[in-house]
């Protein structure tokens, strides 16, 4: 990738992981308050179809290009293999289990959805957090296939 594009393509990967980090952030927040305001779990929901879901979709695949475009490959590296297979994992569990979760207790289905959005906004701000930390350090050398 010639250094220009590897610069776009990263602006956009740090704008879209950072910012998907940024929102879970709002999320914890509002998921406290929805305790005592359930109808935040509306805006809450809006959050997740419209910024969350987008954001980290963005981040895998701004990610993948960046990997498989520059020296450091998908599965060369430790630090950038366990940042995949981390980011897979979260986006999965943001396109289903937490926009249900989200949409059940929008449409007043709260059940143990406080609970468990509240799990969720935390596992997911110390994920993002480790990805971040694993960007700048780049640690633990190659894997057997770099
Ligand atoms: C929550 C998810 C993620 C976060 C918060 C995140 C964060 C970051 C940040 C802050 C950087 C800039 C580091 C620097 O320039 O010093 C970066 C770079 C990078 N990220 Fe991610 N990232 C995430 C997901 C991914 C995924 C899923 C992949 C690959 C499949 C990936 C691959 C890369 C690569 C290869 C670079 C280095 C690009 C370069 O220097 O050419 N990231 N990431």
């Amino acid at each position: 990738m010639r250094p220009k594009a590897r610069k776009t393509w990263l602006l956009l990967h740090v704008i879209s992981s950072v910012g998907w980090l940024g929102v879970t952030a709002g999320m914890l927040v509002l998921a406290l308050a929805a305790f005592d305001e359930p109808r935040l779990y509306q805006a809450m929901a809006l959050l997740g179809d419209l910024v969350v879901l987008p954001l980290a979709l963005a981040a895998l695949a701004t990610g993948v290009v960046l990997s498989l475009g520059t020296r450091w490959g998908l599965v060369k590296h430790r630090w950038v293999l366990v940042k995949f297979v981390l980011t897979v994992v979260a986006v999965v569990a943001t396109a289903f289990a937490l926009r249900s979760g989200l949409h059940d207790a929008a449409d007043g289905v709260v059940g143990t959805a406080g609970r468990d959005v509240l799990v969720a906004s935390c596992v997911s701000l110390v994920l993002y957090t480790v990805n971040t930390a694993l960007s700048v350090f780049k640690p633990w050398g190659r894997t057997r296939w770099g």
